[in-house]
């Protein structure tokens, strides 16, 4: 449905052309720009908006904006014209799906714009741009403003579970010690009972007593009460740790410290349990001689933990979810000489092609899908270790697994 193209250019037209097309600095814009007149048809278009839209400016022109081969939400953009035509003002439609010359799928931030000097006239002017990746990274930001929130709640939690664990922890012990006591004192009733049996003594008690033994199973009382009360023990001490560490680990970062870093490495595994356990055994190969290093704990907490993650999602990636059995991540830490340690973490998972190695440590890059991956992990294990005058270097092989090493000098100051 072409416009004729014989119909006379208004002054308006030919001042569009003029600027669209005679400025190699508008040919050069990632701004799609398309002028429409007062009837939708456009007359004018930028070279960006053939290279953005992956229509050619020939099928562009004259024909009308509603008829143009273009793959976008047009629901969505009928919706913003019809505001535009009523309010005679801009209007923004921020979030426009849409599908690029290559096929990919993007969002476009698209504008309406009426021209000023003859808002009557019905003529607008549409820019587009494409801001997929703009809206990624804010994603990104979002997702990892929400996981400090939730770390920050987490250590809160910790903290607040810490005191009744505690106490029931303290009560079940004297539970234990009491019970041995009622234990004595029942053997010594046992005995008195067979004693009067023996005698013949108060017949009906005594059996009464032995009847009431018989029903609540006072053998397997004996047996099993101390037996419940050991696990219920073993259970908060779990708790426990899991608490310990979870506080250990939101260590605020202060002022730099000399830490063991041995013990922050157990707390790491320990808090991402939940993590590596469904798909990887863990191993952790530390080096007891290893010498408390000067850093901000806190800091490195969070770098090894990214460090534990990541292995365990490779792992995933590569064996399923279920897969505790072939999964392996070991976590090893040694002195390397005087003044220097490392600390490893290995895994037999998806591994890393040369490309995701080469760029793995960028802010914000990431093959994960969205949600599970901000790309914001190794970015940080990178800022962390080099402000703490250390290195950090992956070895990997794609298919077979990855290893991420961190050096570090004891006495950074
Ligand atoms: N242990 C690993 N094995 C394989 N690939 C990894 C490993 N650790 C990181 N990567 C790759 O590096 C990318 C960036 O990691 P990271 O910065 O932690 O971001 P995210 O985990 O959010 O994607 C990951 O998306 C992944 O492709
Ligand atoms: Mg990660």
């Amino acid at each position: 449905m072409n416009k004729s193209s014989e119909s006379p250019e208004t002054s308006l037209q030919s001042l569009f052309r003029n600027a669209i097309c005679h400025y190699d600095i508008i040919s050069e814009l990632r701004f799609a720009i398309l002028a429409v007149d007062g009837d939708g048809f456009v007359f004018e278009c930028n070279p960006a908006a053939s290279r953005l839209l992956g229509v050619s400016k020939a099928s562009m022109l004259g024909r009308a904006l509603k008829h143009l081969p273009i793959d976008w939400s047009w629901p969505d953009l009928d919706k913003h014209l019809i505001k535009m035509a009523s309010s005679r003002e801009a209007v923004r439609c921020d979030d426009l799906d849409f599908s690029r010359a290559d096929g990919s799928r993007g969002i476009l931030g698209v504008t309406l714009t009426p021209f000023e000097s003859n808002p009557e006239s019905g003529s607008f002017l549409l820019t587009a741009v494409d801001v997929s990746q703009r809206r990624a990274l804010e994603h990104q930001l979002n997702q990892a403003q929400k996981l400090e929130a939730v770390g920050r709640l987490a250590a809160g939690v910790a903290h607040e579970i810490n005191t009744p664990t505690q106490f029931v922890g303290d009560n079940l012990r004297f539970l234990t010690d009491a019970f041995q006591d009622i234990l004595k004192l029942l053997d010594a009733y046992g005995s008195l009972l067979d004693a009067l049996a023996a005698t013949g003594g108060h017949n009906s008690r005594v059996s009464e007593l032995k009847e009431l033994s018989d029903e609540v199973d006072l053998d397997y009382l004996v047996e099993e009460v101390p037996r419940s009360i050991a696990q219920a023990i073993d259970g908060t001490s779990r708790v426990a740790e899991i608490v310990r560490a979870m506080k250990e680990f939101s260590h605020p970062s202060g002022a730099k410290d000399y830490a063991d870093l041995n013990r922050a490495l157990e707390g790491a595994t320990t808090v991402s349990r939940n993590e590596w356990k469904y798909v990887a055994q863990l191993g952790l190969e530390l080096d007891q001689s290893l010498p408390k290093v000067n850093c901000q704990l806190g800091e490195l907490n969070q770098a090894f933990l990214n460090l534990i993650v990541n292995a365990a999602q490779a792992v995933s990636e590569r064996y399923g979810t279920d897969s505790g059995g072939q999964g392996s991540i070991v976590v090893r830490s040694r002195p390397l000489d005087e003044k220097n340690i490392e600390i490893s973490v290995a895994d037999n998972g998806i591994g890393m092609s040369e490309e995701v190695r080469l760029r793995c440590f960028e802010q914000f890059f990431t093959t994960k899908e969205v949600g599970k991956g901000t790309g914001q992990g190794l970015a940080l294990v990178h800022r962390v270790v080099t402000g703490h005058g250390g290195l950090v270097h992956v070895e990997s092989r794609l298919g077979e697994g990855t290893t991420f090493f961190v050096r570090l000098p004891v006495d950074h100051r």
